[in-house]
């Protein structure tokens, strides 16, 4: 198998931890074990035995998981290693060489990648900035062949942060069931609503075809812990639990006895408040930031997630810019090239508020050259 560079993942993975301000993240920044749990609770995760535990994810941590969802049980979950994982899987479990993937552009890219490696027909359906960052139907509609197995979106969406409305969501679905596609939501930024109110999952549609793969990275804010999952039907997670024997067995340890404190009620509830906190007041500071240019930025505000994706009127590729103000003012933010879309760059504006306002402090003494 051949996979192509993943470049938005490559170029963190380069980079993030060699610069002094971060804006590649799309979470928020993350605190620590001291600063989220009770002297209890870390009690308990010191004298945890670190055995392989549970494959498919601790019943409590599943149990857990399921209370997000307001029909679904916790055999219909499997717990992997970040969402990362779970996208992997889905498209592992179900997906072979000569198949059509219908895939929702822009996108995070890595189950294009995927895709594609394995021989998938990727087919970009593009959200459209003049729609909101929402797509047309009959669009859609016209993509579908007799070759077309899954509907993949990224819901809410990255890099644009836009939320599918009700009614678009039961639209795709309806047109999933009426050619029996499967639809694939990646789902991670769900809980990271801007106006706090839970956007609805594709799981809850009903239709019996739909996987939602999620997370603790964004809207929780513990990437580190490394901690996704998949969801759907019985016959789908008992494949993906096989799948999953080759990939990572099981999930750390560590991370299921913390993850399952994480989505209990109350902590659940307080991190999506911190996150939504954090979320409204740094987007003010880079709405205030990009008024300052009188239109050479421009971005239409997010819904969800810590992205603010703008569009720029330099005359300048995308790459370079970022290239630049890396290399110049030790400040990483994301390329539109990535996306392959070039004139646009990806603001993580999830870290901390300080070295917010320092770093755009930082690459204004690159975009006023230009
Ligand atoms: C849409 C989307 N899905 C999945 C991931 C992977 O996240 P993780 O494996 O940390 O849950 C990311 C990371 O940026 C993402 O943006």
């Amino acid at each position: 198998m051949k996979i192509e560079t993943f470049i938005l993942e490559r170029e963190q993975s380069l980079w993030e931890n060699e610069v002094k301000y971060n804006l590649s993240e799309s979470g928020v920044h993350p605190g620590s074990i001291n600063n989220h749990f009770s002297t209890q609770d870390i009690d308990d995760i010191l004298n945890t035995e670190l055995t392989y535990g549970f494959t498919r994810g601790s019943p409590e941590l599943r149990q857990n998981i399921s209370q997000i969802y307001s029909n679904i049980k916790p055999d219909n979950i499997l717990v992997t290693n970040g969402s990362a994982e779970a996208n992997f899987i889905s498209i592992l479990t179900h997906l072979s060489a000569g198949d059509e993937l219908i895939y929702m552009i822009p996108n995070y890219l890595q189950i294009q990648g995927i895709a594609r490696a394995i021989g998938v027909d990727v087919k970009p359906i593009w959200l459209k900035e003049k729609l909101n960052w929402n797509f047309d139907l009959n669009e859609l509609e016209s993509l579908i062949t007799n070759k077309t197995k899954m509907i993949a979106v990224c819901h809410p969406n990255n890099p644009t942060g836009s939320v599918l409305p009700d009614e678009q969501i039961n639209a795709i679905i309806s047109i999933a069931e009426k050619n029996g596609i499967i639809v694939l939501a990646d789902e991670v930024y769900r809980g990271a609503e801007l106006n706090g109110v839970e956007c609805s999952s594709f799981i809850e549609t009903e239709y019996e075809n739909v996987i939602v793969n999620s997370g603790l990275s964004k809207a929780y804010g513990f990437p580190g812990l490394r901690i996704g999952w998949t969801v759907g039907n019985s016959s789908y997670i008992h494949q993906a639990w096989s799948t999953k024997d080759y990939t990572s067995i099981a999930p750390g340890r560590l991370s299921d006895v913390m993850a399952t404190k994480i989505l209990n009620y109350d902590f659940r509830q307080n991190m999506l408040a911190r996150t939504r906190s954090v979320l409204r007041q740094n987007l003010d500071i880079m709405q205030v930031w990009a008024a300052t240019y009188n239109g050479q930025f421009n971005f239409i505000l997010p819904q969800a997630g810590a992205m603010a994706f703008m569009k720029y009127s330099f005359n300048v590729n995308s790459t370079e810019l970022v290239e630049r103000i890396r290399d110049e003012q030790s400040v990483l933010l994301v390329a539109g090239d990535w996306y392959g879309m070039d004139n646009y760059l990806r603001f993580g504006y999830g870290t901390k508020r300080n070295s917010l306002i320092k770093a755009l402090e930082l690459c204004d003494k690159v975009f006023k050259t230009l």
